[in-house]
């Protein structure tokens, strides 16, 4: 059996991260593999544009330092893009390493990641939803508008399906319901319907939930630093 971990939104606290996924196996005794995180883990440089947002809750965070010092993922860590990313910056380094170790998962891409003896494969869709962009080509978004996701990128993972987990930055509809109001993407619930992958994993909402759609086990992470932030799965 081979263990790994599903993250929630991290928002610039890096050092306590990697802490508690550190300190989450010991508790668990074997070792993490890989963590799988579903966006916001704030990757800015000490050059990125820092989006209002992220000036209210505190800045950046630790990632510029990280990214400047080439500071070294301790345990292989696989992120997709948050809607608190420098977008510019993930699109630069999607599909290779930012830092040692932190692989960024490019939008609409399916990924082998290999995990002791075996190989899962996991589908990215980061970023949010945008109902101007949408319809866009991916090549027509220009800097910031990079944070959404497309029916291009949705289309692409139907045609790589199957994978083994999708993670998801937004949640599908049905499962992120807050004051009786929706806050989960239609084109998401679908896009589980249509390749569903063993599991499902998403953030931005920072609460954890736990549902089920056609057979997907569906998993919102709520933020690291509390309870429901990171998820054990075994293979
Ligand atoms: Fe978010």
């Amino acid at each position: 059996m081979a263990c790994i971990v599903i993250a929630g939104d991290v928002h610039g606290a890096i050092g306590l991260f990697y802490e508690q996924a550190l300190k989450l196996q010991d508790e668990l005794k074997e070792p993490i593999e890989a963590i799988l995180q579903v966006g916001d883990l704030q990757v800015y440089s000490e050059d990125s544009h820092v989006d209002k947002a992220v000036r209210v809750h505190g800045g950046p965070g630790e990632f510029p330092q990280w990214f400047k010092e080439q500071r070294p993922a301790p345990i292989p860590t696989y992120s997709i893009l948050g809607n608190h990313d420098d977008a510019m910056l993930f699109h630069r380094f999607a599909g290779k390493e930012i830092v040692p170790s932190l692989h960024l998962l490019p939008q609409g891409e399916v990924v082998s990641i290999n995990i002791g003896s075996r190989i899962i494969r996991v589908g990215a869709l980061g970023g949010n939803y945008s109902p101007k962009y949408f319809h866009y080509a991916p090549a027509d978004l220009s800097q910031s508008k990079l944070k959404h996701y497309t029916e291009t990128h949705i289309n692409a993972l139907v045609e790589k399906a199957p994978f083994d987990i999708l993670l998801t930055h937004e949640a599908p509809d049905g499962v992120a319901i807050k004051d009786g109001i929706d806050l989960g993407r239609p084109e998401i619930g679908e896009l589980i319907r249509k390749t569903k992958p063993q599991f499902a994993f998403f953030g931005h909402h920072h609460w954890h939930t736990k549902a089920e759609i056609g057979g997907t086990t569906v998993v919102g992470l709520a933020r690291i630093q509390r309870d429901g932030g990171m998820y054990p799965v075994r293979y």
